[in-house]
């Protein structure tokens, strides 16, 4: 039996920062509402003229090197992201060229928030058929340009960012499994309206980020308190047995709803949503590469980690580092 194991992982924040107090005099918010309502204390904002697959390049070379893997040796890279660069090339494909690689089967897939978790368990597929043996995993995005600035509903909630990991073919797993889901009925409650086929429009007041937060909020705590339990049935495990939650990191409150239902004390569970606010698919990744660097994650850990977002769309990975 081939398994996928993680053996590197590196994450990249764009520069420019904008605190809750520069938000303060853009909208009518306060810094107050913004970290009792979501925990969120900043965000990184892409500079003009930096895409997503800048932000990806710099996450995905901090994986390699964590993972003393040259490019030459990757054989599959995926993407998750919903702001590409571009309509094609995808963003697979940029980070393929900018890393100097040829040949690779390179495609981004698109899962809005779950984009990562998505993209890492297409990769242990490829992996476990002995379709790959080493793979690059990245959920980048850039959010903030699908966002709309004057909206305080939504402003004050997402960032750019990206982070990476690399995957090798082991003969223990690694990526003890991966959980994928998908609900269109609920496409009306978080979406940004306009794209390709049906004409595209310049971003602003309608056309941007549209999230009926509270709805939203109620359905995650529920959807991923079930993929909890999912992900421990799969595995005939309890919830003593995870080490530590990463999750997606959109708000402080459906975060500690989740580790509540694990029964894990906040100390188990990576938060950075503080210091990045919702960076989409690139959170989940860029939470496991800081507590990976920061020593908390051991070798023999079990880790559950967890996406929802727009669509909707939600997935776990269980983790045996
Ligand atoms: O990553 C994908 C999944 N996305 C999520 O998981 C996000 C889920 N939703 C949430 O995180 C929360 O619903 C929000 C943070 C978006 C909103 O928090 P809430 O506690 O659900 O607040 P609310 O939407 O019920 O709004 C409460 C009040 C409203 O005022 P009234 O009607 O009570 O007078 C809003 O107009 O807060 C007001 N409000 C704000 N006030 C100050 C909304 N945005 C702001 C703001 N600053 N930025």
């Amino acid at each position: 039996m081939i398994y996928s194991r993680i053996i590197g992982t590196g994450r990249y924040l764009p520069e420019n920062i904008v605190t809750n107090a520069d938000l303060e005099k853009l909208v009518d918010t306060s810094d107050e509402w913004i970290r009792s309502r979501t925990g969120i204390e900043r965000r990184h904002i892409a500079l003009e003229g930096q895409g997503t697959t800048d932000l990806c390049e710099h996450a995905a070379r901090n994986a390699l090197e964590a993972a003393g893997v040259g490019p030459e040796e990757i054989d599959l890279i995926v993407v998750g992201t919903t702001t590409p660069d571009q309509v094609f090339p995808n963003v697979g494909v940029l980070l393929q060229s900018r890393l100097g690689m040829h040949g690779c089967p390179a495609f981004s897939v698109e899962a809005a928030c779950t984009g990562f978790l998505y993209a890492l368990s297409v990769a242990d597929k490829f992996i476990q058929s002995g379709s790959a043996r080493t793979a690059l995993v990245v959920g980048g995005e850039t959010i903030s340009r699908i966002t709309d600035w004057t909206d305080r509903t939504t402003a004050v909630l997402f960032g750019d960012g990206a982070g990476a990991v690399v995957l090798r073919a082991d003969s223990a797993p690694g990526l003890v499994s991966t959980h994928l889901h998908a609900d269109g009925q609920y496409k009306d409650l978080l979406y940004f309206p306009t794209g390709v086929s049906l004409g595209m429009q310049p971003v602003g007041g309608a056309n941007s980020i549209q999230m009926k937060g509270n709805e939203v909020f109620k359905v995650a705590v529920n959807t991923l308190g079930r993929i909890v339990d999912e992900t421990l049935l799969a595995n005939g495990l309890q919830k003593k047995d995870i080490d530590w939650l990463i999750p997606h990191q959109a708000n402080i409150r459906i975060i500690q709803a989740t580790a509540k239902k694990l029964e894990l004390p906040m100390e188990r569970v990576i938060l950075t949503v503080q210091d990045h606010g919702n960076t989409s698919a690139a959170s989940v990744p860029m939470a496991l590469d800081v507590a990976v660097r920061d020593g908390r994650i051991k070798s023999g850990d079990l880790l559950l980690l967890e996406a929802f977002g727009g669509g909707f769309t939600w997935g776990s990975a269980l983790v045996r580092w």
